[in-house]
């Protein structure tokens, strides 16, 4: 049985479907209700629908076998865990932001607000740029509108959270798309059957955003 720990939401439902085409289904998760666990013993499958940014705990303490993780969870939190493919979807970047017009005075500690300490520190100190880091969980786009923060450091897809709230992009720091991982005594022992799903997922998923990429064109 292998133990797939996926992200709630979008991106995990999306997953899933590719999954499903791969050869691992389990019709039983489609069912309206709330549960968090989904099993087919037939396919060999075990599902957990996780929250997103907890996916690579589960995997890192084998909790799961595999899961579905962004890449921005796995630079913030950089968990032991093999990344085995990236599946070219869930696409966005990871961006510093900030109120249309704001002048940086490079001789000030600049205030950055961010659910992602860890890339921001990293992004500022090979910039030598002072900052001083305020960490919130969620809505980061108000930050700087209510004068908490001079600028943000946050995921940025389609640009309209941004845009709604008179907000602009300065730097992009770093391209983001989900990764499939691995738990790392697990991908050992169940070898054979880890690398087959990972290529089939892999390609499915290319061949998707593939096709996303050129209708966005
Ligand atoms: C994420 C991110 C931005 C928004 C960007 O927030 O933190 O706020 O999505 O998307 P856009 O460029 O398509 O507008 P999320 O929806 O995860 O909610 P949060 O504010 O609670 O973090």
């Amino acid at each position: 049985m292998i133990n797939i720990a996926l992200p709630k939401g979008r991106l995990g439902e999306v997953v899933y479907q590719i999954l499903e085409k791969a050869g691992y289904p389990c019709p039983s998760i489609r069912e309206e209700n709330r549960k968090l666990v989904f099993e087919n013993r037939e396919a060999g499958v075990r599902y957990f629908w996780v929250k997103p940014s907890d996916v690579a705990i589960y995997v890192e303490r084998a909790a799961a076998d595999i899961g579905i993780a962004g890449r921005d969870i796995l630079l913030e939190y950089q968990p032991e865990v093999y990344e085995l493919a990236d599946l070219g979807v869930g696409q966005c970047r990871m961006c510093v932001a900030s109120q249309i017009g704001f002048r940086d005075r490079r001789d000030q500690t600049l205030r950055v607000a961010t659910k992602f300490p860890k890339i921001a520190k990293n992004y500022y100190s090979t910039l030598s740029r002072d900052i001083d880091i305020i960490k919130l969980h969620g809505s980061i786009e108000l930050a700087p509108l209510l004068g908490l923060s001079d600028v943000i450091v946050d995921i940025v897809e389609t640009g309209k959270t941004l845009m709604e709230n008179d907000l602009e992009i300065r730097e992009t720091i770093v391209p983001i798309s989900a990764r499939l991982i691995a738990n790392k005594v697990s991908y050992k022992f169940n070898y054979d059957e880890i690398t087959r799903l990972c290529r089939q997922v892999d390609a499915l998923c290319r061949e998707r955003a593939g096709r996303e990429g050129e209708k966005s064109q």
